[in-house]
C-alpha cells in the first residue's frame, strides 16, 4: 500500500449536520449527509455521523445502544444540561451514527427545525460533540460540519478547546449548503450594534446574545477548509448577488474555499432495479418510460395523452423560482393543449394554495401532492418528460441529477450546481442533456420550455437527449474522493504537512 492510500484509509471523519436521512431528513442536506458519508466509508475512510436524536426517530426501527449516559454540558447559567450518547449502525457498510439524546431540546421536538430556540438547540449540538469527544476513545482527525447549525464547531475547537490535547488536533471542514441561512436572525437587517464580527466569545447557551450570533460567519472564519456543494456556487458566493453579505469575508479566505458538486446514490436511485417504478429500464430501453408515464397519469388522475408531462419535485420555497412558474403556467396551458403538469413538494402555504387552485382549474391536466414524500418523486422521474428547476440560486440541487438518471429532462436556470451538472442542448452538434436559461424572468423560462417542447416533438432527437441525460455520471464516488483530498488538506493545516507524521507524502 503506498503512503497516500495509507493516509486515505486511516482518516477518521466525523460528519455532523442538523439533518441526516433516513433518521431525520428534510431536504437535500439530509441526503448529502448520509450518502456522502456512506460513499466515504466505501473509499476506506472511517466515516461516522453525529446528530441529535429528534422525537420522531423510531427506536423500534432503529435499535440504538446507549454509549455514554449523563454527559454534562457546562453552561454559565445555573443549569447544566445533561445529554446521553447513543449509537447505531445499520450494517457494516453503513456509517456508525451517534445520537445525542436530550429530552428538552430534541426528544420532545419532532421537527428538525423551526423552533424559536433553534440557536440553543444547535449550539447544544456543537457543545455536546465537544464534550463527547473529550471522553470518547474514538477521536476523529477531521470534523466536517454542514451549514449554520454546526457553525460554532470550528470556533469552539480553535478558541475554547484549543488547550485540550485531544481536541486541538482535530481539523475542520465547514460545508456551505445554503448561505441564505446564517443563524437564527435576519442577517440582512441587523443594525450595527447587533452585528457579530465573529471575533468575540461564543455567547452562553442561555444568553439572549446567542440568537444574534452569526454561526455561519464564524464557521467560515475558523474552519480550516470551507467547501460549497458545487464549483460554480463557490464562485457565485464571492459576489454580492449571491453572498448574502459575506462576500468580503469569503474573498479574504478564498484560498481555503473549495467547490465540490454533490452526487446521488446509484443504488438507491436506479431505474433498472427501483421497485417503486412500474416498468424498470436503462438508457438502452428508455422507450419503456412510456409505461411509467401512463402509470403516472393514472396515479394523478390525468388524461391519457402523449403530450409532454412537465414536473416539479421541490421544497415550496422562494429559492426555487416558483414565482416564475406561477407566471408561465396559464399561458403555457393555453398555448399547448396537450401539456400536463405534476408537482410534489411541501413548504410555504402561499404556494400550496396556489397549486391546489391550479389543480381545480385544470382538472385532468394538473396533479399535485403538496407534502413531502420519498416514493412519489421516483414515479415522477420515471414517468414525466421534463422537470422545471428555475431556482433563484442553487448551491447544488439534487433533483436535476435524480431526474436525469431516470431520463426526465431538466429545464433549469444556468446557475450554481445546475450549471455544473447540466449541459444545455445544442442543436448544431446534437449535444446536451438538458435545457438551461440565464436570466431570472418568466420570459426566459417560457422560451426555454418552448425550446424543449420543440425537441420533444422530434421523437428520435428526444430519445438522444434522454439517453445522454441517463448516461451522465453523478455517482458519489468522484465527489467522495475530492472530499478526501480536502480532509487531508485540512489535516495538513492543523498538524503540519502529513509527511511530518511519518508519511512520506505531500499533496499540496
Ligand atoms: C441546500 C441547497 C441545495 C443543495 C442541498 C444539499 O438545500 O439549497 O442546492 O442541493 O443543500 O447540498
Amino acid at each position: 500500500m503506498n503512503s497516500l492510500m495509507k493516509i486515505r484509509n486511516n482518516i477518521k471523519l466525523l460528519y455532523t449536520s442538523a439533518e441526516v436521512y433516513p433518521y431525520a431528513g428534510v431536504g437535500g442536506l439530509g441526503q448529502v449527509s448520509y450518502f456522502l458519508t456512506k460513499a466515504l466509508k466505501k473509499e476506506g475512510v472511517d466515516a461516522r455521523i453525529i446528530m441529535p436524536k429528534y422525537g420522531n426517530i423510531d427506536e423500534e426501527r432503529y435499535p440504538l445502544k446507549m454509549l455514554y449516559e449523563g454527559l454534562k454540558i457546562p453552561t454559565q447559567s445555573q443549569r447544566d444540561i445533561i445529554c446521553n450518547i447513543k449509537v447505531y449502525q445499520e450494517s457494516e457498510e453503513e456509517p456508525i451514527v451517534y445520537f445525542i439524546e436530550n429530552k428538552e431540546f430534541y426528544e420532545t421536538r419532532s421537527n428538525v427545525y423551526g423552533y424559536s430556540d433553534d440557536h440553543i438547540r444547535f449550539l447544544l449540538l456543537s457543545l455536546s460533540i465537544m464534550e463527547f469527544l473529550k471522553i470518547s476513545t474514538w477521536v476523529p482527525d477531521v470534523i466536517n460540519c454542514a451549514d449554520w447549525h454546526t457553525g460554532h464547531i470550528p470556533n469552539l475547537l480553535k478558541v475554547n478547546y484549543k488547550d485540550d490535547p485531544k481536541l486541538s488536533k482535530i481539523s475542520t471542514v465547514f460545508s456551505i449548503h445554503n448561505i441564505v441561512h446564517q443563524g437564527l436572525f435576519d442577517h440582512k437587517n441587523t443594525n450595527d450594534l447587533d452585528f457579530d464580527n465573529g471575533r468575540g466569545e461564543i455567547a452562553d447557551l442561555f444568553d439572549p446574545a446567542l440568537q444574534k450570533q452569526n454561526f455561519m460567519r464564524r464557521a467560515i472564519m475558523y474552519a480550516d477548509i470551507v467547501s460549497t456543494v458545487s464549483e460554480k456556487y463557490s464562485k457565485e458566493i464571492l459576489t454580492p448577488e449571491y453572498s448574502e453579505g459575506l462576500e468580503h469575508l469569503l474573498k479574504e479566505v478564498r484560498t481555503k474555499l473549495v467547490g465540490i458538486l454533490n452526487g446521488i446514490d446509484y443504488t438507491y436511485m436506479n431505474p433498472e432495479t427501483d421497485i417503486n417504478v412500474v416498468e424498470n429500464y436503462d438508457w438502452r430501453s428508455s422507450i419503456k418510460r412510456h409505461i411509467n408515464k401512463v402509470a403516472l397519469q393514472k396515479e394523478f388522475d390525468l388524461e391519457k395523452s402523449n403530450g409532454p408531462i412537465l414536473s416539479m419535485v421541490t421544497r415550496l420555497d422562494d429559492q426555487k423560482g416558483l414565482d416564475l412558474v406561477i407566471e408561465i403556467l396559464d399561458p403555457l396551458f393555453l398555448e399547448y393543449k396537450d401539456i400536463q403538469f405534476v408537482i410534489i413538494g411541501s413548504g410555504d402555504g402561499r404556494y400550496i394554495s396556489y397549486f391546489q387552485k391550479l389543480e381545480k382549474k385544470y382538472p385532468k391536466r394538473v396533479g399535485t401532492h403538496l407534502m413531502a414524500d420519498f416514493i412519489l418523486p421516483k414515479k415522477v422521474f420515471s414517468g414525466a418528460d421534463m422537470i422545471l428547476i428555475p431556482s433563484r440560486f442553487e448551491p447544488s440541487g439534487i433533483t436535476q441529477m435524480e431526474s436525469m438518471r431516470y431520463g426526465c429532462i431538466p429545464i433549469a436556470r444556468n446557475i450554481g450546481g445546475l450549471s455544473d451538472s447540466i449541459t444545455d442542448f445544442n442543436m448544431e452538434n446534437i449535444s446536451g442533456n438538458g435545457f438551461l436559461f440565464d436570466n431570472y424572468n418568466p420570459y426566459s423560462l417560457y422560451g426555454t420550455i418552448v425550446r424543449a417542447i420543440d425537441q420533444y416533438n422530434n421523437i428520435g432527437l428526444w430519445r438522444k437527449i434522454v439517453e445522454s441525460a441517463m448516461k451522465t455520471d453523478f455517482s458519489w464516488e468522484n465527489s467522495a474522493r475530492k472530499y478526501i483530498d480536502i480532509y487531508i488538506r485540512a489535516m495538513n493545516i492543523t498538524n503540519g504537512p502529513i509527511d511530518k507524521l511519518g508519511m512520506n507524502y505531500q499533496i499540496f
